[in-house]
C-alpha cells in the first residue's frame, strides 16, 4: 500500500488526476475501464479534471463505470452519476458509448445490480473468474464503508455477483454496489480520502487489520494508493 500526501485536497486531487493520465499514457493504445466513486469528496476532483486537465486527458481511450450509485434518479442531488456528469462528464469530450451509469430509478435495485453486473461482466475482461477493471477510483465512510459495502455488510466483500443492493444503514436509502471481490481483483484500486474527519479511518487502514470494509479493501487489492491530504492522517504522536 502507497501513501500519497499533500498539503490539501486540491494538491491531492491534482496529482491523482496525473497519475491516472501517466497509468493510461504508459499504455498508450490500451482502452481503460475505470470504475469512479461518488459521494462528496471526488466532487473537488472532477471539477479540477474538467477545468485544468481536459486538454491532456486520453478521454477516448476510457470506458466509465460506476462502482455504486444511490437508489435515486440521475436529477436527484444525491445520485453519483448526476454529479459526476455534471462536473466533469458533460464537459469533456468522452464519447458518449463510453459512459456505462447504473439506473438508480429503477423500480427493482435487484433487477439493476444483475443487469449492471451483467453488462460489467460483458465488457470488462475476466481474471481469476472477476472482471478486471483497469483502474478503480473510491473513497472511504467516517464509519469505514467503501464502495456502498457498510460495517455490518462484509459479506459483500466476499460475494460471487459483480453488483449488489445494499442499504445506508443511517437513513436507510438503497444502493447499487460494486463487491469485494472485483474491488480488489483490479490493476489499480486508488483511494482518495481529504479532510480531517477521515483521520480515524485512514488510521485504521494504515495501522490495523481488516476492522472496516475499506480497511480490508486496501489490505486485499492489488496495487492499492491511497491519496490523501494532511490532515486525512493522523501525526504518529496522535495515534
Ligand atoms: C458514495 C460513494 C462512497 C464514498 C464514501 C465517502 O456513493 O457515497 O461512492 O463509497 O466514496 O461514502 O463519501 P464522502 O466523500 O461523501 O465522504
Amino acid at each position: 500500500m502507497k501513501l500519497s500526501i499533500y498539503p490539501s485536497s486540491v494538491e491531492a486531487s491534482r496529482k491523482l488526476i496525473l497519475h491516472i493520465i501517466n497509468i493510461m499514457n504508459e499504455e498508450p493504445v490500451k482502452t481503460f475501464n475505470i470504475g469512479l466513486s461518488g459521494g462528496q469528496t471526488p466532487a473537488l476532483m472532477f471539477d479540477i479534471w474538467a477545468n485544468e486537465y481536459s486538454n491532456v486527458t486520453p478521454w477516448e481511450r476510457m470506458r466509465i463505470f460506476w462502482v455504486d450509485e444511490r437508489c435515486v434518479p440521475p436529477t436527484d442531488s444525491d445520485s453519483n452519476y448526476g454529479m459526476i456528469c455534471s462536473l466533469l462528464l458533460s464537459l469533456v469530450p468522452i464519447p458518449y458509448e463510453n459512459v456505462f451509469r447504473i439506473y438508480g430509478e429503477m423500480k427493482s435495485p435487484n433487477k439493476e445490480a444483475k443487469r449492471y453486473s451483467e453488462l460489467v461482466e460483458q465488457l470488462v475482461p475476466d481474471k481469476d473468474g472477476f472482471p478486471e477493471f483497469d483502474i478503480i477510483l473510491l473513497g472511504a465512510g467516517v464509519d469505514g464503508h467503501t464502495s456502498s459495502i457498510f460495517p455490518g455488510q462484509e459479506k459483500f466483500l466476499n460475494a460471487d455477483a459483480a453488483y449488489v443492493t445494499t442499504v445506508n444503514p443511517i437513513n436507510g436509502q438503497k444502493r447499487i454496489a460494486m463487491t469485494g471481490n472485483v474491488i480488489i481483483n483490479a490493476r489499480w484500486t486508488i483511494f482518495l480520502i481529504t479532510g480531517g474527519s477521515k483521520a480515524e479511518v485512514v488510521n485504521e487502514i494504515c495501522y490495523s487489520g481488516d476492522v472496516s470494509p475499506a480497511a480490508y479493501v486496501a489490505h486485499h487489492a492489488k496495487n492499492v494508493e491511497l491519496f490523501l491530504d494532511e490532515v486525512a492522517i493522523l501525526n504518529p504522536s496522535e495515534k
